[in-house]
């Protein structure tokens, strides 16, 4: 690659530095564009704008490529487990058996929650939805955690990393419980990680629960799944939320309000939705057509991705998943065939094919969390229980990062220029 971009701007002929990674596309510097040429550049939903450097995630869209620190997200999801693949994000290399041991154990001690946290639920109504109640207790915990707080204390930002990590599943399970009208159950230390989430989500104080090691291992690969996804909407959230010095609680409570949109981790929920409103293979072609009318804002929800122009790694493992789920719980679900005929209608649609609209990991994870047991409203959150993991290595590399200064992105304005105010009684 050249060792320098040339722009010719007004009468100016100006070179600013091209950057190479270790992979994928170079980057070009243009943070004295500005001061040299009174220009901005203009990209909205930043299609072509790279925010950070980052060692942590690299996604080829072309060739649905997906690493983390440099492993294939195939071989995480087949070989590895959520907390070692946490511990690789926030480390990064994978650890030996006395690093995973003791990281997993630092992480079972922190999953209880402060007892008074419980009295914050009380102030929901039963209806609400999850994500709502998240978004509201996970910020809330800055207020119980003040000695986590300091992001400059690198030992407070790894303690309040181990809380956010070890909370998230006790927070999920305890907002499904409220839903359903439920006792809360506390975490159980013999569990892990994984099996003690099941257990506080489906377990009830009237009798034992005994852990489906088949949906431990299906929901371990959930996790893994979607762990961190390099800049995505929610990260990049957490990203500008944590460039204020905001605590990380409240950083990540941004992320996860980010993440409920239907065009990010809300997908996740609206795929399944879609599935159930198609309801038979007859109906495919009508929301086929739906999709592809310009004049309809219908989409196919958990189709099509900003950077993966070829088939979502994590949607191959994920239809693996399914398939094991049913077999272990003796299930079939007719939205999966309704799915698998979906994906094949489309893929096989000019549409599709041109704007290289591929499922994402959205498309399936819906039919297996329902064959579980979730019901649709908790689908993302189980999406930000996993992504706490990502959004907490992306922030504090975010924090260590030498070149990072608050986010402040420009505009092009477009509005009134200066005018005289017009007293009521002249308009
Ligand atoms: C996630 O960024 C990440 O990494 C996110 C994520 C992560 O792990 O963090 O991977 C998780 O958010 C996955 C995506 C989940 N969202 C959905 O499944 C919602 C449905 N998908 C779309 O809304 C859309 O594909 C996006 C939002 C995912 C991506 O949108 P882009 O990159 O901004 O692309 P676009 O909206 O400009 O679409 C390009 C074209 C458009 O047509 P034209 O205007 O060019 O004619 O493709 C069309 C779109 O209309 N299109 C679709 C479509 N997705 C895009 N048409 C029908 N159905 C779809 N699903």
């Amino acid at each position: 690659m050249t060792d320098a971009a040339k722009l010719s701007l007004t009468g100016k002929e100006l070179e600013y530095p091209v950057m190479s990674g270790t992979i994928g596309p170079d980057v070009i510097d243009i943070r004295k564009l500005y001061a040299q040429t009174d220009a901005f550049t203009y990209d909205p939903g930043f299609t072509s704008t790279a925010s950070c450097q980052s060692k942590l995630t690299y996604i080829d869209g072309d060739q649905g490529i997906l690493l983390h620190r440099g492993y294939p997200i195939g071989e995480l999801a087949e070989q590895s487990s959520f907390m070692e693949v946490a511990y690789l994000l926030l480390n990064g290399e994978l650890p030996d058996a006395d690093q995973l041991g003791t990281f997993d154990r630092t992480i079972t001690r922190h999953t209880m929650v402060h007892e008074q946290l419980a009295t914050f639920f009380r102030g929901f109504r039963r209806d609400a939805h999850p994500m709502a109640i998240l978004c509201g207790v996970v910020g809330a915990l800055s207020a119980f955690y003040h000695d986590s707080t300091d992001i400059h204390d690198p030992a407070q930002r790894v303690i309040a990393s181990h809380r956010l990590i070890a909370k998230m599943p006790t927070i999920a399970a305890m907002a499904y419980k409220y839903s359903v009208g439920q006792p809360f159950l506390y975490p159980d230390n013999s569990l892990s990680y994984t099996g003690n989430f099941l257990r506080m989500t489906f377990g009830v104080p009237a009798e034992p629960y005994e852990v489906n090691p088949v949906i431990e291992r299906a929901m371990d690969r959930i996790f893994i799944l979607h762990a961190d996804h390099e800049q995505n909407a929610s990260t990049s959230t957490v990203r500008l939320a944590g460039s204020s010095g905001a605590n990380p609680f409240a950083c990540i409570a941004a992320g996860i309000a980010c993440l409920w949109g239907p065009a990010h981790g809300g997908a996740n929920e609206a795929a399944l939705n879609m599935l159930r409103e198609i309801g038979t293979p007859d109906r495919i072609p009508e929301y086929i057509a739906r999709a592809k009318d310009k004049n309809d804002p219908f989409r196919l929800m958990g189709f099509g991705h900003r950077v993966y122009k070829n088939y979502d790694p994590r949607a191959t493992v994920m239809q693996k998943t399914v398939r094991e789920v049913f077999a272990e719980l003796k299930v079939t679900d007719p939205l999966f065939d309704v799915a698998l005929q979906l994906e094949e209608i489309a893929l096989n649609d000019p549409y599709f094919v041109e704007k290289k609209l591929f499922p994402n990991v959205d498309f399936y994870s819906g039919v297996i969390l329902s064959a579980i047991g979730f019901p649709t409203s908790m689908f993302t959150v189980l999406f930000a229980l996993a992504r706490t993991v990502g959004w907490v290595a992306q922030w504090n590399e975010m924090i260590t990062d030498p070149d990072q200064k608050i986010g402040r992105p420009r505009q092009l304005y477009n509005g009134p220029t200066q005018r005289s105010y017009v007293p009521l009684t002249e308009r």
